[in-house]
This record gives C-alpha cells, sequence and structure tokens, in this order.
C-alpha cells in the first residue's frame, strides 16, 4: 500500500545490508512515520513484544525474519541446534494468541533443519522469511478478492448507495505484511469504484482502530468514521451497518474466532439485528489442533497501564495521561474468542467458507500449504 504515494509493506530486509531488517514501527502512528531496524533475535522479541510490530499476520512475517536473525548470530562455539531452538522459544514466548507467529516459527525450523551447512541454514532461512512476507502479502491480496463480492452484492441491492461496513481493532495492512485481512475487500471495492463507508471502533486499550485503521483507510482515500467501542450496537439497531468483517488472531478448524476482545460483542449485536458478520484470515491464522476455542485458545493478558492510561498527540508531542485514580486495579485482556456458531462465514485465501469443520476442511483438505 501507498504511505505519500509512496509504496510500502509492513517488513523488508535493508535494501543495501540483508542483514538488517526494517520495519514500520506502528507504536509512532498515526503521528511519526517512523522505521527501524532490526538486527538480531533480541530486536525482533521487542518489536514483537512490545508491539512496534502487530496483527498476527506481521508478527509471523518478523518472526520468520527472527529466525533467519537468529541463523547468522550462530557464533563458532555455539551448537547451531541450540541456539535456533532457544531462538525459537523466545519467540514464540513473545505473544500467546496469534497462531501465525507459531505457524512462521515452525515452518523456519523445518526449513533450517533441511540442510547441512551454516551457510546453507542461513541461505535458506533468508529465503524462507521472504516467503512467508511474500505468501502473507498474496494471500491477503486474494482474500480481498474473495470479499469484494460481498460487498458487491450489498451494493447491488442498496442500488450503488454506499455499503456500511463496520470493523474492529486494526486487520489492515498494518496487521499484515501487505493489504490487510479485513480491510482487503474494502480496498478492493473501493478500487473498484464501488461506494464504501467503513465505522471503524476505537479499540481500546491500545486504539489500533483510531491509530492504525483510521491512518490506512485516509491514505488510501476510503471513507470511514471513527466510533467509540460502544457505539456498533447503536448503529446496528438503525441499520447503519450493513456488514460487518473483523480480523483474527487464531481460528480454530472447527470456527471459532479468537480476535481482539470486544469482537464478541459486536458479533452478539450483529447477530441480533440480522448483521451478516465475517472473519478475514489468512490459512496460516488457522489452529488445527484445537477444536474449542472459548476453553483452550490462550488469551494474552497484558500490562494494566495500557487501560489505565491513555497517549495522544498534544500540539507538538505525544502525552501520556491517566485516566482512573491512581490505586484503582485495573485489567487488560486483549482478546476474546466468538463461537463459530455467530460467525456467517471466513474469508480465505482460497474463497469463503462456513465457521465449522466440515466446510474448512473442504477448503483446506491438506491443511495448509505455502
Ligand atoms: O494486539 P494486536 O494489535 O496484535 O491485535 C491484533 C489485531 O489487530 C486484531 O485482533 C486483528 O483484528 C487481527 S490481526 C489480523
Amino acid at each position: 500500500m501507498k504511505v505519500n504515494g509512496i509504496p510500502y509493506r509492513t517488513i523488508w530486509p535493508h535494501p543495501t545490508d540483508e542483514r538488517i531488517i526494517q520495519i514500520i514501527d506502528q507504536r509512532h502512528l498515526p503521528h511519526r512515520f517512523v522505521v527501524e531496524d532490526l538486527a538480531s533475535v533480541q530486536d525482533v522479541f521487542t518489536a514483537i513484544k512490545d508491539m512496534h510490530v502487530r496483527g498476527a499476520g506481521l508478527i509471523g512475517a518478523t518472526a520468520g525474519y527472527g529466525m533467519y536473525l537468529a541463523a547468522m548470530e550462530v557464533s563458532q562455539s555455539d551448537s547451531f541446534d541450540t541456539h535456533v531452538k532457544n531462538a525459537a522459544e523466545k519467540l514464540k514466548s513473545a505473544r500467546p494468541t496469534a497462531m501465525n507467529l507459531f505457524w512462521a516459527v515452525d515452518k523456519q525450523r523445518e526449513a533450517i533443519s533441511s540442510v547441512n551447512s551454516k551457510d546453507e541454514k542461513i541461505s535458506i532461512a533468508l529465503q524462507t522469511a521472504k516467503e512467508i512476507a511474500d505468501s502473507d502479502a498474496e494471500y491477503c491480496r486474494r482474500i480481498g478478492e474473495h470479499g469484494v463480492t460481498l460487498i458487491e452484492e450489498i451494493s447491488r441491492r442498496k442500488g450503488g448507495k454506499p455499503v456500511n461496513i463496520l470493523t474492529h481493532c486494526n486487520a489492515g495492512w498494518l496487521a499484515f505484511v501487505d493489504f490487510g485481512s479485513a480491510t482487503a475487500p474494502v480496498y478492493a471495492a473501493h478500487d473498484k469504484g464501488i461506494a464504501v463507508h467503513v465505522w471503524v471502533d476505537e479499540t481500546r486499550p491500545r486504539n489500533q482502530g483510531a491509530a492504525l485503521t483510521c491512518w490506512e483507510l485516509g491514505n488510501h482515500g476510503v471513507p470511514h468514521t471513527l466510533i467509540t467501542d460502544n457505539a456498533g450496537g447503536y448503529l446496528m439497531q438503525q441499520g447503519k451497518v450493513d456488514l460487518v468483517i473483523v480480523g483474527s488472531d487464531r481460528t480454530t478448524h472447527t470456527g471459532d474466532v479468537a480476535n481482539k476482545v470486544g469482537t464478541y460483542l459486536k458479533a452478539l449485536a450483529a447477530r441480533d439485528n440480522n448483521i451478516p458478520f465475517y472473519v478475514a484470515l489468512p490459512s496460516s491464522t488457522i489452529d488445527w489442533e484445537t477444536a474449542d476455542g472459548v476453553k483452550d485458545i490462550p488469551i494474552e493478558q497484558r500490562d494494566p497501564d495500557e487501560v489505565k492510561y491513555v497517549e495522544g498527540w498534544c500540539g507538538d508531542e505525544v502525552k501520556k495521561v491517566r485516566i482512573c485514580p491512581e490505586n484503582s486495579p485495573a485489567a487488560n485482556y486483549a482478546f476474546d474468542v466468538t463461537p463459530a456458531r455467530l460467525v456467517t462465514g471466513l474469508i480465505t485465501e482460497r474463497g469463503i467458507c462456513n465457521a465449522d469443520r466440515d466446510s474448512i476442511q473442504k477448503l483446506f483438505p491438506k491443511k495448509q500449504v505455502l
């Protein structure tokens, strides 16, 4: 996607020195556009844990490059396998919910162990990291192609009046390598000349909707309106939402969807108002082992200070202010799980399917292949 007319991905090897990986440091958006260099496994771990990068696909792609940096870091005295195994464990511990992190690290371990010499291992790790990033972008592009058909149909029904789509958090190109999952159909529709308008949930506590989704949509010229997290139900009752599309950090092979906390409430409101609720995800987000998402998907709990403080632009700098009594305890559950029964359908790189075991299996008979 473009930033001020210049095409960007969210992660890429340094153009003149592939020992360095560059990312957009998302902590500074929408106020400043900052590119950060990552040169070690520790840098990658910090970038994922402290959310310089975030979003399921991008966490996976960053971990993929992290494993390449791990392969390069092995010194003469280290055992290659031990160093790579430790790096894999460290990266996997950075964030517990997004499936793509585990998928990418395991993919790299398999690739690295398939060759023998150190040089070959480094070379295959770089190639695999690039493949993970490229496939993420391509899958999201295809999600756009499939998902746009839903928007086209509603647009036809409305005689070309704007299709109102509600989204939660940021499942846009910043959450992936390019295009995004939930936003890919929106960009595809907008680019085809279909009138769309997006209701953007602000997404407390870190405000990824306000900071990132609004910035992305604005950059691409897509009409949008920022709303509080609690406004969606009212808008649905008033007939102002035609379709909900959200992303996913982990979807079980039975169709339960873990996504940013608050997604479940949107799904309940959508069901009560008969509004289609779709989840867009590449197959690298599918958890092929877990069957009961509500019970078994690990939900990340983050620093309570993210709830107690908000950050914002104060004219010439970013400031952080407390919004509650200093001693009030806070809890910060980062994700929730929407049961499959509330999901109208899944938009994947292979097409749209029902959120149930059989439909998912039919679309991905051999699970997931790059
Ligand atoms: O905590 P984050 O920002 O990494 O959470 C990820 C998200 O932005 C959402 O949950 C998103 O909808 C799914 S990631 C494509």
